[in-house]
């Protein structure tokens, strides 16, 4: 009898042993890809001054950013809060107190959001820059010439903004939340060889729902995903394959204005976040309501977002 018990003492010890060493290891894994640093030359590109680009600006703060960085763009302590997993804050990009911006260079601004390189030469973590990679000169211009001339809020001053538990970052290491290095996505090398006019077209739909994100939830064809937060609903199909194959445009904008779907199902915000989304102009949201009808019908998919 004793030796029994010996002995399962010996396999269960060797047993967690094994699995302490692989956690270990995936953890590595983590670390090393996080602290993977990118030697990326930003462009400089032209910041405008007058009125109009400024308001532009502020229009695309409220529709992109506000999301994470709040409103006033103080940003969001403990944005993220994955009870167990993580804590991550969406930084203060005004020039309060608390700023991570305070000492950018135009330069540091681009590399930042078209890159998701960070001055350090680390990835940024969540924030979609391989989606803002998308954003026209003009448009990305006119976002930073709002930004640089914001008012200053103090907000969330000595915060780490990425906290990993072990679990946590050995979870990363495992892929259990897909790639979430976004300089890692980015082709560095080149960028889109033109953008279209702003106007009701699939074209400009298709720009919008490069730099709105759509694909990060909805998946890289559109065909309904998995999204990354581990407690989020599926994202539903948003090709003529899914629902909105019945929608006219006027359904398509009711949904993202009051997150109410014309099947009369309401939209959880903290998963689909229409209320940002919603912040688009009517012709935006017809731009990509076109877009996605001119998509082929595919069949809907589940599988995590890769
Ligand atoms: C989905 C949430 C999310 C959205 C949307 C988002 N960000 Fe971020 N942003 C973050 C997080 C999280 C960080 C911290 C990332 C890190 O330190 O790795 C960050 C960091 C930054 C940084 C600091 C980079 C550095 O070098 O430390 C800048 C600048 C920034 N964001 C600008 C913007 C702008 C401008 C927009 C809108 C066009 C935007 N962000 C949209 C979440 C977001
Ligand atoms: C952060 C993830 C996320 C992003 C980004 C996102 N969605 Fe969603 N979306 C979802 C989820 C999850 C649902 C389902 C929510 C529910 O049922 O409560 C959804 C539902 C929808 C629906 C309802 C579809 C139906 O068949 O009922 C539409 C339309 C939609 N999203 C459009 C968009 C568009 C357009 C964009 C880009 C501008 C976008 N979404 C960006 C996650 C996202």
């Amino acid at each position: 009898m004793k030796k029994v018990l010996k002995w399962a003492g010996v396999v269960l010890g060797s047993l967690l042993g094994l699995i302490l060493l692989a956690a270990a290891g995936l953890y590595a894994k983590a670390s090393m890809e996080m602290n993977k640093t990118y030697d990326v030359q930003a462009q400089s590109i032209p910041i405008p001054t007058d009125a109009e680009s400024l308001e532009r600006g502020k229009y695309l703060a409220d529709v992109l950013c506000a999301e994470c960085h709040d409103y006033d763009m103080g940003g969001k302590p403990g944005w993220m809060n994955i009870p167990g997993i993580a804590v991550i804050s969406a930084p203060n990009l005004t020039s309060g107190s608390g700023s991570v911006v305070a000492d950018f260079s135009d330069e540091d601004w681009v590399r930042a959001l078209r890159h998701g390189v960070k001055t350090d030469g680390k990835s940024v973590f969540v924030m979609p820059s391989s989606d803002f990679y998308y954003m026209s000169d003009g448009d990305l211009g006119s976002l930073l010439a709002y930004l640089k001339s914001s008012p200053p809020v103090n907000r969330g001053e000595g915060e780490e903004i990425l906290q990993f538990t072990l679990l946590g970052q050995a979870a990363y290491g495992a892929g259990a939340f897909g790639n979430l290095l976004e300089a890692s996505k980015v082709d560095h090398s080149s960028r889109p060889a033109s953008f279209p006019e702003p106007g009701v077209t699939a074209g400009y739909g298709e720009y919008l729902v490069n730099i709105h994100s759509c694909q990060i939830c909805h998946g890289v064809d559109l065909a309904g995903a998995d999204p990354p937060d581990p407690e989020s609903t599926l994202a539903p199909n948003l090709t003529p394959g899914g629902d909105l194959a019945d929608w006219t445009d006027a359904d398509f904008i009711q949904t993202l204005r009051t997150g109410i779907v014309p099947e009369g199902r309401r939209l959880v915000p903290q998963f689909m976040p229409w209320d940002y989304k919603g912040r688009m102009t009517d012709d935006e949201l017809k731009a990509i309501f076109m877009y996605l009808q001119s998509l082929p019908a595919l069949e809907t998919s589940t599988a995590p977002v890769k």
